[in-house]
């Protein structure tokens, strides 16, 4: 796919161009756990057990089997991430729809696909270098926004994901992502623009892929956070 090609998919015409060439966005490899269908009954919301010191594969089997909230009723399977285990980039997301329920992979649907073309816009690409999670690893029905509960729950996972990746650069996609992560109250739109911290890790919030599709009024914003985002990295590696 061309710049323009990416850039018309966006619905951004002109206003996006970037003069750096994007790299085309090949198939996602996927690490989806296995399927697993909920057989007890779950436990009440709580917080989830001390996360430290779990390999990958430990968390991927443990959020696998999780059942630490009512989420676990209704998923298909729990969608931990995917990409680079040593990426640069951390991207985090809401949670996980329909689409990424089925196939055990976050942003692979509507809004994953512009997700992948912001991501080509700058450079970038889906498990190279870069990392894709959400704050909550299951989906919530009818795709409402995960409750406050169901991501101080899940929250661990997303921590321990952190610590494994050592990201240089964390980007929260909206702001559920952004709330779990800066445990705070967040508007996108006063927090946008700024470099904020993750436990020594700088983050930048910016929209949803999703509130994106609905809001085009918002994209060259959107379009001015991946510039950003691209002059924080290339300043964070010293170039
Ligand atoms: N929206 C998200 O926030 N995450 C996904 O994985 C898919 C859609």
């Amino acid at each position: 796919m061309t710049q323009d090609e990416i850039l018309r998919e966006m619905g951004l015409g002109p206003v996006w161009k970037l003069r750096a060439k994007a790299a085309a966005v090949p198939a996602a490899e996927s690490m989806a756990p296995a399927v697993t269908e909920p057989q007890q009954e779950p436990a009440p919301p709580a917080a989830a057990a001390d996360k430290t010191g779990l390999s990958w594969d430990e968390l991927a089997s443990t959020v696998a089997a999780c059942r630490l909230c009512r989420l676990c009723e209704a998923r298909k399977q729990a969608v931990l991430g995917v990409g680079d285990r040593h990426a640069d980039w951390l991207f985090v997301g809401e949670g996980p729809g329909a689409e990424e329920d089925l196939r055990g992979e976050p942003f692979v649907g509507q809004a994953g696909k512009l997700l992948d073309n912001m991501l080509a816009a700058i450079g970038l690409r889906r498990g190279a270098d870069v990392y894709i999670a959400n704050a909550v690893k299951c989906r919530p029905p009818e795709n409402r926004t995960p409750t406050p509960e169901e991501t101080a729950t899940c929250r661990p996972y997303l921590e321990r994901q952190i610590e494994l990746i050592q990201p240089k650069l964390i980007v929260a996609l909206g702001r559920p992502a952004a709330q779990t992560l800066l445990q705070s109250e967040v508007k996108i739109g006063a927090e946008r623009g700024k470099l904020h911290d993750y436990r020594g890790i700088p983050l930048i919030v910016t929209y949803h892929p999703a509130y994106l599709l609905r809001t085009l009024q918002d994209k060259a914003r959107a379009w001015e956070d991946l510039c950003f985002m691209r002059r924080t990295m290339k300043t964070l590696k010293g170039n």
